[in-house]
């Protein structure tokens, strides 16, 4: 029994642990830029806490050689230094005798995790008091009807919606089952290539919401500022699935952020909504009691059996991206990866091509064609065989996508330019 370790204490009194308390306390964080080159980690023994020192086994920037890099839109790849404590403490989570998988969510142990998993999401995004995160099931999909359900009164209600590529026009379709939506516009006819100016949108002054994709995972563009609602009632409303917890965001100027965690941070499973507390309890009465968010509100999130692995999987993202610096360290990371895909796009002379325009290009999905597309098929192959899987474009634009979340090591973006140039090389 572990009577003297970390774990043990923390056992005691579970409900102690604050974002301030790392369960990393034995892994060097990923920002000490001293770690010594990368090589396998040796094999773990998964009995104790205290075992974890070989996580400086793996690079701040890189990962074990054993791993390809997954340019996966979602799933997506994890920081390796998230899945090695996961499989350090899978069998037998901090001397408890058991996986977080077997525990019960209404015991002190998984009351300990999904409470520093909310505070230290909360201290990544400084979400107020005024607002509630909740863990919940049912993908982002479910929230394209849970958000008209929960936000208008009744179908007759009108809100808007901006569709600026598939997901925030799913959502829309969604949405039309349980209210009345606007399309204020949509970038459908020019292949979801921009996101429109705001000035110039024409809003509808009894919209009770507005709806915007943050960033669209298949066609690659991102909002780099936030509408404002012109009519003052009005919420604004985001999807940011894809690139949730990437960079620093100014809540207050949500009433509802929404995202599913397998892009960004964590498995597939869990759907985290951060709602302004004003909007819950409004919900249309045909609202199904999972879609209520005052259910879950009122039960921490707890009201019926949650994803709870999930959630202890993304509650070890938050505290290694607190680790990190927080998002603002976060987003510097992802600015160098983007720049040196799209400088390689762009100084290709045409072989590669991005669609985006410029300003909007996304930070986290790089779409990308060839010039002679009949290289794709190869490019791929190729690539693949080099270790670095996923980068088929989405079935319904065709081309390469490269994924470029957060746990993307800047090593597997500099491997992907560096196979791109030798490629362009050996057939342009
Ligand atoms: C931006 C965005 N919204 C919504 C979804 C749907 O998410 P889920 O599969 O979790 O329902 C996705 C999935 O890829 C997405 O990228």
């Amino acid at each position: 029994m572990a009577a003297a370790s970390p774990h043990s204490v923390l056992l005691q009194n579970p409900t102690n642990l604050t974002s301030k308390t790392s369960i990393f306390t034995s892994i060097p964080t990923r920002n000490a830029h001293h770690f010594p080159p990368i090589r396998s980690p040796k094999p773990l023994s998964i009995t104790s806490s205290t075992q974890l020192q070989d996580r400086s086994a793996i690079a701040p920037s890189a990962q074990s050689s054993d791993r390809v890099f997954n340019f996966a839109a979602g799933p997506a790849t994890l920081p390796e230094i998230v899945l090695r404590k996961a499989e350090s403490e899978l069998v037998n989570w901090r001397g408890s005798g058991m996986s977080v998988m077997e525990m019960s969510h209404r015991g002190k142990e998984f009351r300990s995790i999904i409470e520093k998993a909310e505070s230290d999401l909360q201290s990544l995004l400084s979400v107020s008091s005024d607002y509630v995160v909740l863990f919940l099931q049912g993908g982002a999909t479910t929230q394209f009807a849970a958000i008209p359900l929960n936000l208008c009164e009744s179908g007759d209600d009108e809100v808007d919606y901006l569709v600026t590529g598939s997901w925030s026009d799913k959502a829309v379709k969604e949405a039309q089952k349980f209210c009345k939506p606007n399309v204020i516009w949509s970038g459908k006819s020019e292949k979801y290539t921009k996101i429109p100016d705001f000035d110039s949108l024409e809003q509808n002054s009894n919209a009770k919401y507005l709806h915007i994709c943050a960033n669209e995972t298949i066609h690659g563009v991102e909002f780099k500022n936030y509408p404002v609602p012109k009519n003052k009632a009005e919420i604004l409303v985001a999807d940011m699935s894809s690139n949730f917890c990437s960079k620093p965001v100014d809540v207050s100027k949500f009433g509802i952020i929404y995202a599913g965690a397998q892009k960004n941070v964590g498995p597939s499973g869990v759907t985290i909504v951060i709602i302004r507390k004003d909007l819950i309890g409004k919900a249309q009465g045909i609202t199904p009691l999972m879609l209520d968010y005052k259910i879950h509100a009122d039960n921490g999130s707890l009201y019926n059996t949650p994803p709870c692995y999930g959630i202890y999987m993304c509650g070890l993202v938050f505290e290694d991206l607190l680790n990190q610096g927080g998002l603002v360290e976060v987003e510097k990371k992802n600015i160098r990866k983007a720049q040196i895909l799209y400088e390689t796009i762009d100084k290709s002379g045409g072989f590669y091509r991005s669609p985006v325009e410029k300003s909007v290009r996304s930070l986290m999905n790089v779409p990308f064609t060839l010039e002679k597309s009949e290289l794709e098929e190869e490019f791929i192959k190729e690539a693949s065989k080099e270790k670095m899987v996923q980068l088929k474009g989405h079935r319904s634009v065709g081309g390469m996508r490269a994924s470029i979340y957060n746990a993307m090591p800047l090593a597997g973006v500099e491997k992907l330019v560096a196979f791109m140039k030798d490629f362009q090389a050996r057939h342009g």
